[in-house]
């Protein structure tokens, strides 16, 4: 039997996010965003942490990509800090904020790796929070201005864009549940959230390609296959429940199937919606919204798992269980369970067929220390990333059109909430002095993306 090899087109690459590396929050005359004030604000960050240097990567990129350049991964996710590039979220503009993403893609450039940025990956302007936030619909037309801002800016040399990363977490961590930035618990304005949210993806879409010709453009949603605890009946329509609110809800209106029944029902018992329909919704929106795109990009950490009866305990949301005893777990608590990133890649396939298929995140938070002789042995890691692109290889043998893997993430970096305390780099840094030391998945990862048969030599 021959060796199986991912395809040689097989795009392979580590992603990071804005927020969570660049530091000099108060630089370069950037404006305010949610997230420094979500970390500013006692008690919402473990360990008090801040975002105020993170990786110091808006002094260090220079190093950083020539980092990305010796570690020979080809394609880089990086995300750009709307308001680094309009301070108040709209006019005026920040030259000095366009000046950096337009040196940061050079220098990709020059070292041959090709730049994937993200359009929106949390670092919402303050001042447009101040004026209501992604529940208002004004969040969205000011996002297009700054889309069309960036990709006029970065278009002649910039050809992949993602819109949004994951619209759920935007909507229901930062307005339902509140432990993202702003940090609201109002399930009727994160619903509100979700969909100024998808709306913005759709109708930044036409904006992208009319600035860059041959752009390629997808959103990035992180789903999350939801597996019942057991056979029964209740337990497979709280899973089904789980799925609608978290995979479906923004999967059918992006693929023109509108909400789903089903959950406008469960939102409206929930009191998040009023009997029957969605206040949101203007004419045209959903056509808006289902606009075709060139790929669909998912992040995948975990599944879960749901059992019936546990909405009462859970704000009428099906909770998900623990992971089995003897599971394994990465230091987020999450289980390790490299079939769901299959079942999930087949399942998005065969129910919605988007034109492509992208990871653009999967990964793990050990925290793995230098050995005496220097070098951090992240086996674990390496059994996650492993694995992981086993599912994803298994995937692309049965049919499904998965395009590429973006590892996350390149650096130990600011965790959100969690701060500093959970560890996902392929490359250490010291969050007192910054120095970054690739650990062994580094080098691991290089492998096999130079060498993409599988399972690695
Ligand atoms: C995400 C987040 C990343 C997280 C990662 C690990 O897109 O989910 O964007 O920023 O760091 O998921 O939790």
């Amino acid at each position: 039997m021959p060796t199986p090899v991912f395809p040689s087109d097989f795009i392979w690459g580590t992603a990071t996010s804005a927020f969570q590396i660049e530091g000099a929050t108060h630089e370069g005359g950037r404006g305010e965003s949610i997230w420094d004030r979500f970390c500013h604000t006692p008690g919402r960050i473990a360990n008090g942490d801040t975002a105020d240097v993170a990786c110091d990567h808006f002094h260090r990129f220079r190093k950083d990509v020539a980092l990305l350049a010796d570690l020979g991964i080809p394609a880089y996710r990086f995300s750009i800090a709307w308001p680094r590039i309009l301070p108040t979220g709209r006019d005026p503009i920040n030259p000095q904020g366009l000046d950096f993403y337009g040196r940061l893609v050079d220098e990709l450039l020059e070292h041959g790796i090709t730049p994937w940025p993200t359009l929106y990956h949390w670092d919402l302007p303050q001042t447009l929070q101040d004026q209501g936030g992604w529940p208002n619909r004004d969040t969205a037309e000011a996002f297009l201005d700054y889309v069309d801002l960036v990709t006029r800016t970065l278009g002649d040399r910039v050809k992949h864009w993602f819109t949004h990363n994951e619209p759920w977490c935007v909507a229901m961590m930062g307005y339902a549940r509140g432990e993202h930035a702003p940090g609201l618990q109002d399930g009727s304005a994160a619903l509100a959230a979700a969909h100024h949210v998808l709306l913005s993806h759709g109708a930044s879409v036409p904006i992208i390609r009319a600035n860059c010709p041959g752009a390629d453009v997808g959103i990035v949603l992180n789903l999350t296959p939801a597996y019942p605890a057991s056979d029964s009946e209740p337990d497979r329509q709280a899973a089904q429940r789980f799925d609608g609110g978290f995979n479906r809800w923004f999967l059918d209106p992006l693929f023109g199937r509108g909400y789903p029944a089903d959950m406008v029902e469960a939102y409206h018992q929930r009191g998040w919606l009023p009997e029957g329909s969605l206040p949101f919704i203007h004419p045209g929106d959903l056509d808006t919204i289902a606009v075709p795109c060139d790929f669909l990009a998912i992040n995948y950490y975990t599944r879960a798992m749901v059992r019936s009866g546990s909405e009462m305990e859970n704000g009428g949301e099906p909770a998900t269980l623990p992971p089995p005893v003897d599971s394994e777990q990465t230091d987020m608590g999450w289980e390790v369970y490299p079939e769901g990133l299959h079942d999930l890649l087949l399942r998005v396939h065969q129910d919605y067929r988007p034109a492509r298929l992208l990871i653009a995140e999967n990964g793990c938070s050990y925290s793995d220390s230098a050995e005496p002789d220097g070098r951090i042995r992240d086996e674990r890691r390496i059994r996650y990333l492993h694995d992981h692109l086993a599912q994803a290889h298994r995937a692309i043998t049965q049919g499904v059109p998965l395009q590429g893997y973006f590892a996350w993430s390149l650096l130990d970096n600011f965790e959100w909430q969690f701060g500093n305390s959970q560890r996902f780099g392929l490359v250490a840094v010291d969050p007192t002095t910054g120095h970054r030391q690739p650990k062994d998945s580094a080098a691991w990862f290089r492998q096999q993306a130079a060498s993409p048969q599988h399972p690695p030599p």
